[in-house]
């Protein structure tokens, strides 16, 4: 592997007391042009932080899976930082999950194998930590950043979109004849759970604010949500006598709420074009709503509802030996 190094530049622990901005700069030049919403809130919450460092305490504690940048890697040439990258750390079900992120190199310092180390050194930093591989998630449409991970050794693990809708001015609900909607009935729960799984793996459920076992309809769960003050609410499709799908409303304090949807993978594409127009018309807090989906599939559904692709991203997992690779290379 080709690794130049260049030789006025140096690769150290990103400073939360004097990086954030020149980090926060840097972010918002190599990822502006397709930053959503959330990404300028992010930019502008880590601006926030290095104005306030009480911000710091209140991101290590904010709930939502923001990646806030508090802990990873700069590198430094001519007196600023020309390129950063953020490790995230995930926790859920008793597993540590390490997500690199943020990767960025000032346009005019790329193709110098700037992004090649930071991400090597993450590799080995994450190694360091005993868990058994690191993360990543690249735009599929970034061919650049995907050959240097790639050829770093990180492998495809899933693609998932990113559906929004906006506004509630989608088009209206098409009617479908023979189709039922009702909430969701206790004994539906088996087949729902079962769907999740199959539209949520655990290879994605690990970073996404998504508890399926919250849905149980059993009253200890009913006893969590409460405790909680989580509100969820679902709708289910019927058709031919059997249940179709289930699609799951839960509120969020980012730019969209989630919707989470459960389908009999045979009428995955119905179901989905069923019920998006039907929670349409049933939801009325007039909020955004966001859906993560396996890649490439039902497109049409969820264009249909009034969807538009936000994103696709692929989902890269570098598995690590227990003995480093990584070390003699940073
Ligand atoms: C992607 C990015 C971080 C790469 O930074 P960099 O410092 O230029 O990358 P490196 O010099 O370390 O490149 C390492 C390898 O990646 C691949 N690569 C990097 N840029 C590439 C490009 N424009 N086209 C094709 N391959 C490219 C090459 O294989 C390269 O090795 P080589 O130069 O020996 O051929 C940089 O282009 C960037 O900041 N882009 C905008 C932000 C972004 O997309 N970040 C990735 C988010 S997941």
């Amino acid at each position: 592997m080709h690794i130049t190094s260049p030789a006025a530049g140096k690769l150290r622990s990103l400073n939360t007391r004097k990086d954030l901005l020149p980090v926060a700069d840097l972010i918002e030049l190599c990822f502006g042009r397709q930053m959503d919403a959330d990404g300028w809130k992010y930019v502008h919450t880590i601006r926030q932080a290095a104005a306030d460092r009480n911000q710091i305490r209140w991101m290590l504690g904010a709930g939502e899976r923001i990646a806030y940048p508090l802990h990873g890697y700069v590198w430094e040439e001519d007196n600023q930082i020309i390129g950063n990258l953020s490790i995230i750390p995930f926790y859920k079900k008793g597993v540590w999950r390490y997500l690199i992120a943020n990767v960025a190199v000032h346009p005019e310092y790329r193709r110098r194998g700037i992004a090649r180390q930071l991400t090597l050194k993450a590799l080995e930093h994450i190694q360091s930590l005993e868990v058994a591989s690191a993360w990543l998630q690249v735009r599929a449409d970034n061919a650049a950043a995907i050959h240097l991970y790639q050829e770093l050794g990180f492998l495809e693990r899933a693609v998932r979109t990113t559906w929004q809708r906006d506004s509630l001015l989608t088009p209206e609900a098409p009617a479908y004849p023979g189709y039922k909607f009702t909430g969701r009935a206790p004994q539906d729960w088996e087949l729902q759970r079962r769907w999740l799984n199959e539209t949520y793996p655990p290879d994605v459920i690990w970073n996404l604010p998504l508890e399926p076992e919250r849905f149980a309809p059993s009253l200890w769960q009913k006893f969590v949500r409460l405790l909680n003050a989580e509100d969820y609410r679902h709708w289910a499709v019927r058709g031919g006598g059997k249940l179709l799908g289930i699609a799951t409303w839960q509120a969020s304090t980012l730019h969209a709420d989630y919707l989470w949807l459960a389908t009999d993978p045979h009428e995955e594409q119905e179901a989905i074009a069923a019920l998006l127009p039907y929670i349409r018309g049933h939801l009325h807090n007039y909020r955004p709503l966001s859906i993560n989906y396996p890649a490439y599939r039902a497109a049409k559904s969820f264009q249909q509802g009034g969807f538009r692709e936000l994103n696709t991203l692929i989902w890269m997992e570098h598995p690590l030996a227990s003995s480093s690779p990584f070390a003699t290379l940073s």
